[in-house]
């Protein structure tokens, strides 16, 4: 088998997203409906059915892997996963996204168990409106996380907002201000039609990141900056700051050509775009067809034991194959 994983566009495929869980302990406006319905637990891969799917990625070449959610920090004994995937060989980063809620007891762990970079959701400053947004998120616990993050050595923290109109925008500045002076950067996220936005029509708070990038402009001298990640962000680096401003704008700028992932969801199905159907399933294919996870490997000490058998080699076969359905772009704005 190859060990590279390359599309019929010609991009390599060296970064995954896995999504540990669809549970969280917020409820954000542009992402959950406020009484959400979470997937029954045998649809969901086990801990070991993930740790079997991120390892033959890395086999294929894949160099990074980020944690996602939902919020991965709320799917019990996660810490276990995250130290066997921080030992798996050939993987160079590995990243979490979480929105910092754990971050004040979890940091360190987490920084032990081999996670380089996070980033952490963070949407406003005020106790009021940052209640208004994650609906039960409780913004000092968050800052506490932050500031318990940035005395372990994480190569970077980055913050992600999601500016809203009538919901934050009065707080650009203020936040990357906050960020900058603490020397951690900031990405500005697009607020896009995923998930189910239930309190507000995304046609009246979508906010464009060119909005955005005045407001900061007239405050900061922003010079490019290369990206490390070759994803969707776009850095800039700001006199006097360690810490970046970055810009995701999936909504104004279209940044498919440059596409380096896919992203698996916790009921194991391999999503090849964003914002595309296209999609592969990898829990029948781990499962070899029965409906329940094998409980064989359950309380392993060593993760690294788990036995490679003919389900790892058709998994690397499927997820090999998968890679001609991923199509060109996505079409949000069509
Ligand atoms: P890097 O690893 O630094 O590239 O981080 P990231 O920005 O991909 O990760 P994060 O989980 O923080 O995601 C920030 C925002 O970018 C989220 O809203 C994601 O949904 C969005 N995002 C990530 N990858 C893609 C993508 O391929 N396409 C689109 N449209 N959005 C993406
Ligand atoms: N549009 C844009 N960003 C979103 N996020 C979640 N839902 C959406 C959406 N509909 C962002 C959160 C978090 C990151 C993982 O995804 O702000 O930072
Ligand atoms: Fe949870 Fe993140 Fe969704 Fe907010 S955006 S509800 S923190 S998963």
């Amino acid at each position: 088998v190859k060990n590279k994983l390359i599309d019929r566009f010609g991009r390599t495929v060296d970064y995954v997203r896995l999504s540990v869980t669809d549970r969280c302990d917020f409820r954000c406006v542009y992402c959950m409906t406020e009484d959400m319905e979470f997937l029954p637990r045998r649809q969901v891969l086990t801990l070991e059915e993930i740790y079997r799917v991120a390892r033959a990625f890395t086999r294929l070449g894949v160099k990074k892997l980020r944690l996602t959610g939902g919020e991965p920090m709320v799917r019990s004994n996660v810490m276990s996963l995250i130290t066997a995937l921080g030992k798996l060989p050939g993987l160079e980063e590995l990243l979490l996204t979480t929105n910092g809620a754990r971050l004040d007891k979890l940091a360190g762990p987490l920084r032990d168990a081999g996670v380089n970079r996070m980033n952490i959701s963070i949407d406003s400053l005020q106790e009021d409106r940052f209640k208004r947004i994650t609906r039960v998120g409780n913004l000092h616990k968050v800052l506490a996380g932050i500031d318990e993050a940035r005395r372990y050595d994480f190569d970077r923290i980055r913050l992600n907002t999601v500016i809203m109109k009538g919901y934050n925008d009065d707080e650009v500045l203020p936040l990357a201000d906050y960020a900058l002076s603490r020397g951690i950067d900031i990405a500005f996220i697009e607020e896009m039609p995923l998930g189910q936005a239930s309190d507000h029509d995304r046609n009246e708070t979508v906010c464009s990141n060119d909005w955005v990038r005045e407001k900061l402009e007239a405050e900061y001298t922003l010079t490019p900056s290369v990206s490390r990640t070759a994803g969707p962000s776009k850095y800039y680096s700001v006199a006097g700051s360690q810490g970046r401003l970055g810009f995701i704008s999936p909504m104004s700028h279209n940044f498919c050509a440059d596409c380096n992932r896919v992203r698996v969801t916790v009921e194991g199905r391999l999503l090849l775009c964003l914002g595309n159907e296209h999609s592969m399933d990898l829990r029948e294919v781990i499962r070899d067809g029965n409906a329940e996870p094998s409980r064989d490997f359950e309380g392993l000490e060593n993760w690294g034991d788990i036995p490679e058998t003919e389900v790892d080699e058709r998994l690397r076969e499927h997820i090999i194959s998968a890679m001609d359905l991923k199509p060109e772009r996505h079409h949000f704005y069509e």
